[in-house]
């Protein structure tokens, strides 16, 4: 089983981007933990991470036939994009949408996803360790 974890605009940042809201842990740092989760759960994790659109849904597309399931935290493009929720659509890999803060507890434009409706599951607002939590639950639901 593949395992694509595709991280959007500013996610980059993690570390030192507005550390009050996003923690200290870096990207790097959850990409390495999330490669051990997935040594450990025998899935194999392949990780990208683009501030760009386009980027992002030539990735997505990518996937098909070559991945089982997504992860994403498409940052700031959940809330915007129809294009990476059409990408994912059109994909039909089951996804699961992580944000490391809450959303729905910030303010009115970050509390609606475009993504959400078509997620196999969401995860929001554990921070760094989300990640980890919803590798395992949507390794789990495909295994199912
Ligand atoms: C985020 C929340 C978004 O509103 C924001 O634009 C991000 C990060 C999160 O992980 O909490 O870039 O997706």
């Amino acid at each position: 089983m593949k395992i694509l974890v595709l991280n959007g605009p500013t996610l980059n940042l993690l570390g030192t981007r507005e550390p009050h809201i996003y923690g200290t842990t870096t990207l790097a740092e959850i990409e390495r933990d999330l490669m051990t989760v997935g040594a450990e759960l025998g899935v194999t994790v392949v990780c990208a991470q683009s501030n760009h659109e386009g980027e992002l849904i030539d990735r997505i597309q990518a996937a098909h036939g070559d991945a089982d399931g997504i992860l994403i935290n498409a940052g700031a493009y959940s809330h915007t994009s129809l294009a990476i929720r059409d990408a994912l659509a059109a994909v039909a890999l089951p996804y699961a949408e992580v944000h490391l803060s809450n959303i729905f507890a910030r303010e009115p434009e970050r509390r609606h996803s475009t993504l959400a409706a078509g997620a196999r599951a969401v995860v929001c607002g554990f921070g760094a360790p989300g990640y980890a939590l919803a590798l395992r639950g949507l390794v789990a639901a495909l295994r199912a």
